[in-house]
């Protein structure tokens, strides 16, 4: 009987699997209904299927089955995960269960500019179309979780992972990160905005502590990835290495309870960095979902190697004592199913494409509008392409591959033009001769000084020279795991672009790089062009901008100060930046980038903003459309912007907002809007920026949340953030 009672039991529940089996696989068809329609219908999908789960499988899905992949469970079809770096490229198949590469030929792809140069586009509509390549190329590969964007806060210029973030303003990160999380997820593959939060350095970042203010942190270092979560509604999102007040960020109460999952009502998943989990404790309840990069423990279970992570063997035995209440596994397993909803079981995803005409179209126009024009005396660029001259191209950057290298970013690029070979194409009368002039590479003295001497001897006779040089994906240059040492450009290259400077006046420098430079060499050359790591298309945009064929529209998405003192982390000493081994404090508090150099009257050598450009635009009638404002009311700001130069081209307004004799410390002024207008030669056009009051407010400690002031405000209204054409006086009442 009893047994009997039991294999009917045991077949009831094999048919609920069954039948709940199915369901789960054929999700009715979603694309009729509401998104909220569609997430309450999962929901109720994940209600059923939790309860179908032993304690076992839903523990196995809260961590890694391999670097890359967690695991799923097999007999109900719940699909394994897979993941892939980010950001700016899918990154090729790695090994199982090590770092090395997989070698296989078929994860070629295109590399698209780093986010510094979509930073710098000031062009959302271009960052969506990145972010559709970019989870096309993802979905293609098989990805489900794409390691991305990124949107730390641009503090120092010796963050070795700079490059990879949008720089050192929130509101532009803000407005650029929602539209490429849309563009991705477009494609059934989840983004993870990393790294959640205050990673703003590499040294020590796997334990230093981070002291900020709760001004700071929210006015400064959260907007980005509240925006990315509320606004862009990333489904999942990875906590950072580093500790904030004390809490490693991966396992963090502060920020991943209080104010993601609560205050932001987050309702994906938190992902670890790789490796960045250090308690089962806190795991447990401090908001970590899935552990990831914990190292396996191959020697001991070779069935189970992963068991060994801080959310496997200890955290089973914890919910197995009753230790633990079932429901906290539970609420991290609900949410990685309804991550797979939203991705691997979304039947109506798309099949993506690699490699496509489209996506190298978009890398090259990401990289044409992000590169920026900073100086450039007496009209010296553009070279006529079909000139007859000779171009010495001089710097090692100019043939090094920028895909490789710089950490977890790095891609195999299915091609990647190098500057040279974009110039060669472009400058097809022009002969060019190229000496790198430097190395990167341990040299001897003499090696060093003849590679030196080449350089200058084709700088001598050549009609121009174009200095392409920079920092690169080196270990202490823009690369993960590690900052720069110093602010100066390194190999020698302050020297070696002086006396090139000295033989050949006719020299434009070119820098590749994610980060601000010292250029003791400015006022010696006659135009500075900042590339960042442009991905595929380098060389082709590069001979673009220099060519003229591309008018520049680039605006500096971070400040270069002129020398590192001028930081404000800096000017606060070791304490602030990199701290004293343990702990380090913000001390410069709100008063980040721009804000820190406008604030204090301390002039950068280029200002956050500054981007210049081979026509010239006028602002006239600028105006507010009222005086006074309430604070539920939006401003809105209108200008003219006239095209007065020789060729096409495009400009970017910006809108600053500063509050005059402010009852709480103020940046002088903050970005609250911007506008990329094109507008072709001669013409003209008329642009709104609106701005919403609230969005005005300080974040008030003593009352823990935004407060309007009321009182008068300036609008400033400019092209940077150091050239303003007009100022306009507002009052919230
Ligand atoms: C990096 C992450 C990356 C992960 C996986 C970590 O070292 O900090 O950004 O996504 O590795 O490669």
């Amino acid at each position: 009987m009893i047994v009997n009672h039991i294999i009917s039991i045991q077949k009831k529940r094999l048919i609920k699997i069954l039948v709940l089996s199915v369901f789960i696989l054929c999700t009715t068809s979603l694309q009729a209904q509401t998104l909220n329609e569609i997430d309450k219908a999962i929901t109720v999908k994940i209600d059923s299927i939790i309860s179908l789960l032993t304690i076992e499988e839903k523990i196995a899905m809260c961590h890694a089955q391999s670097k890359f992949s967690s695991t799923g469970v097999p007999r109900l079809g719940i699909p394994e995960l897979w993941m892939s770096d980010g950001p700016h490229g899918i990154r090729a198949e790695m090994n199982w269960d090590n770092w090395d590469y997989a070698n296989w030929t078929n994860d070629y792809v295109t590399a698209f500019p780093a986010l510094t140069c979509l930073a710098a586009t000031f062009n959302p509509g271009l960052s969506k179309e990145y972010g559709v390549s970019l989870g096309e190329e993802a979905r293609y590969r098989g990805k489900d979780v794409l390691l991305g964007p990124g949107v730390n806060i641009y503090r120092t210029p010796l963050n070795g992972r700079n490059f990879e973030y949008m720089g050192e303003d929130p509101f532009l990160a803000s407005i650029m990160v929602v539209p490429y999380i849309h563009g991705v997820q477009q494609s059934g593959v989840a983004t993870c905005v990393k790294h959640y939060a205050l990673n703003n350095q590499e040294h020590w970042r796997g334990h230093i502590n981070v002291e900020v203010s709760d001004r700071a942190l929210n006015e400064i270092y959260l907007p980005a990835f509240k925006a990315a979560i509320i606004d862009g509604e990333s489904w999942s999102i990875m906590g950072a290495y580093n500790k904030f007040r004390g809490e490693h960020c991966c396992h963090n109460q502060i920020l991943l309870n209080d104010i993601l999952k609560n205050k932001w009502s987050f309702d994906g998943v938190v992902i670890s960095d790789w490796g960045g989990t250090h308690s089962t404790e806190e795991s447990i309840y401090n908001g970590l979902d899935l552990e990831m990069g914990t190292p396996s423990n191959n020697n001991i279970s070779k069935r189970f190697p992963y068991n060994n992570n801080f959310l496997g063997q200890s955290f089973l035995d914890k919910i197995i004592s009753g230790e633990v209440e079932e429901y906290i596994l539970d609420d991290k397993v609900k949410r990685i199913l309804r991550l797979m909803y939203r991705t691997s079981l979304d039947k109506n995803r798309p099949f993506g494409s690699i490699n496509t005409k489209a996506h190298s179209n978009t890398a090259y126009r990401v990289a044409t509008e992000g590169i920026v024009l900073l100086q450039n005396s007496d009209i010296f660029l553009p070279i006529n392409r079909s000139a007859n001259i000779t171009i010495a191209v001089i710097g090692e950057n100019a043939t090094k591959s920028m895909t490789i290298g710089g950490g977890s970013s790095e891609l195999k690029a299915g091609y990647e033009v190098s500057p040279l070979e974009g110039l060669r194409k472009q400058f097809k009368n022009a002969t060019i001769i190229h000496s790198p002039g430097y190395s990167s590479e341990s040299k001897s003295e003499k090696d060093k000084q003849e590679l030196k001497k080449e350089a200058l001897s084709i700088a001598k006779t050549a009609d121009v020279v174009l200095f392409i040089g920079g920092l690169n994906k080196n270990h202490s240059q823009d690369s993960e795991s590690s900052d720069r040492q110093h602010y100066n450009l390194p190999y020698n290259q302050d020297d070696l672009i002086g006396s090139i400077a000295k033989v050949n006046k006719n020299t434009a420098v070119i820098l590749i790089s994610g980060n601000a430079v010292s250029m003791p060499w400015r006022n010696k050359v006659m135009s500075i062009v900042q590339s960042w790591y442009l991905g595929s298309e380098a060389g082709n945009a590069i001979a673009s901008i220099i060519s003229g064929e591309v008018n520049p529209s680039g605006k500096l998405p971070f400040s270069f100060p002129k020398k590192l003192l001028d930081n404000a982390a800096h000017y606060y000493g070791e304490l602030s930046y990199p701290g004293n081994g343990d702990t380090q404090y913000y001390k410069e508090d709100i008063l980040v980038g721009y804000r820190w150099h406008d604030t204090k009257k301390i002039n950068p050598e280029f200002a956050f903003g500054h981007g210049m450009t081979y026509t010239s635009f006028k602002l006239s009638a600028i105006i507010s459309d009222k005086k006074n404002y309430s604070s539920f009311d939006t401003i809105k700001i209108s200008c003219n912007v006239e095209n007065t130069g020789e060729v096409n081209g495009s400009e970017v307004i910006q809108v600053y907002v500063g509050k005059k004799n402010s009852k709480v410390k103020r940046a002088f002024k903050e970005l609250k809007g911007f506008k990329k207008i094109s507008i072709l030669k001669g013409g003209s056009k008329e642009i709104n920026i609106f701005i919403e009051v609230d969005k005005l407010a300080f974040y008030d400690e003593t009352i823990s949340n935004w407060n309007i002031e009321k009182g008068d405000y300036i609008i400033y209204i400019g092209n940077a953030s150091d050239n303003i054409s007009k100022e306009l006086k507002i009052t919230i009442i």
